[in-house]
């Protein structure tokens, strides 16, 4: 059988036939930004940031959750935390149980405190890891499957960790390139639930970067996702795969154009959404949320 992910006729669904699935989201307004310090290679503190364009490109992000619909929580910046704005890493949420983050490095240890008191403000089940672990950042949630990246930040005892408190099945894989630090800048959810679409059953569904992984990590994933896209170098390298999928809406970056045009293909509808400034912290769309999954406001 071809395992290959290009022919347009098996993947024949308009955008009207995904299915847009309800989301709740934690966000963090980015009042603080800058970059005073080098945690990843993106982040060059002689650079020149502009808190007020973070802050307007943040907010349109923001703005279009709500106008598709979504629900948007804020947790309060704190400053002397510039990276707090990167809600993804601040935990792990699945049916209301948070799971929360212990920073691989000292000058994000601050937020940890901010992110657990904020989820058991919010009536999350909380728990307070051992392991360090920088949340959705490396833990991704495919159908009923954790996929948990290692190398830069979370470690593999991490990965035992969250196995154990949400009782799920765990897949690791490991991350080589350290431009591409937390698996979410490698590989993006397209599908989050099983669900059904155009009268079937639809399988969960991913997109990667498979260069950005180990062999033993990239065999796995092409076992596990035959249909996944591929997506270039190139789209990779502007953090196209930092995106945000609703099973229908997909927010990617503009600079992303084969993975923009990937994404039409499988009947997905792209929504561009530009956060450059937030990029020089080494961060996109993805990063800039957090989901919480199964806990009422
Ligand atoms: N400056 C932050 C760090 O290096 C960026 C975090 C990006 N977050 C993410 N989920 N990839 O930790």
């Amino acid at each position: 059988m071809s395992t290959q992910n290009t022919a347009p006729a098996a993947h024949a669904l308009s955008a009207s036939t995904r299915m847009q699935h309800h989301r709740r989201y934690l966000m963090c307004r980015p009042e603080h930004f800058t970059v005073s310090y080098t945690i990843n290679p993106w982040m060059v503190p002689a650079n020149p940031t502009d808190t007020a364009v973070a802050v307007r490109q943040w907010q349109t992000l923001y703005d279009t959750y709500l106008a598709l619909g979504h629900e948007v929580e804020l947790i309060d910046p704190v400053e002397g935390l510039p990276d707090m704005v990167y809600t993804a890493n601040g935990g792990f949420v699945i049916d209301g149980v948070a799971y929360g983050p212990k920073f691989r490095f000292q000058e994000r240890a601050g937020e940890a405190g901010p992110f657990i008191d904020w989820f058991r403000a919010y009536g999350f089940d909380t728990r307070v890891p051992v392991e360090v672990n920088e949340g959705e950042g490396d833990f991704l949630l495919v159908g009923d499957t954790i996929l948990a990246g290692t190398g830069f930040r979370s470690t593999g005892d991490s990965h035992r960790e969250v196995g154990e408190v949400f009782g799920r099945e765990v897949i690791s894989l490991s991350l080589t390139d350290p431009r591409f630090y937390h698996l979410d800048t490698a590989l993006t959810v397209l599908d989050p639930v099983e669900g059904v679409a155009d009268g079937g059953p639809e399988r969960a569904n991913i997109a990667y970067l498979p260069a950005a992984f180990d062999a033993r990590s990239q065999a796995i994933l092409a076992e596990r996702y035959p249909d996944a896209i591929h997506v270039s170098d190139e789209d990779g390298a502007v953090f196209g795969l930092n995106s945000a999928s609703d099973g229908r809406n997909v927010l990617i970056s503009p600079r992303a154009k084969g993975f923009e045009r990937q994404l039409r293909d499988r009947g997905y509808n792209p929504v561009l959404i530009d956060l450059s400034e937030l990029l020089l912290g080494g961060g996109g769309i993805k990063c800039c949320t957090l989901e919480l999954r199964g806990a009422t406001s």
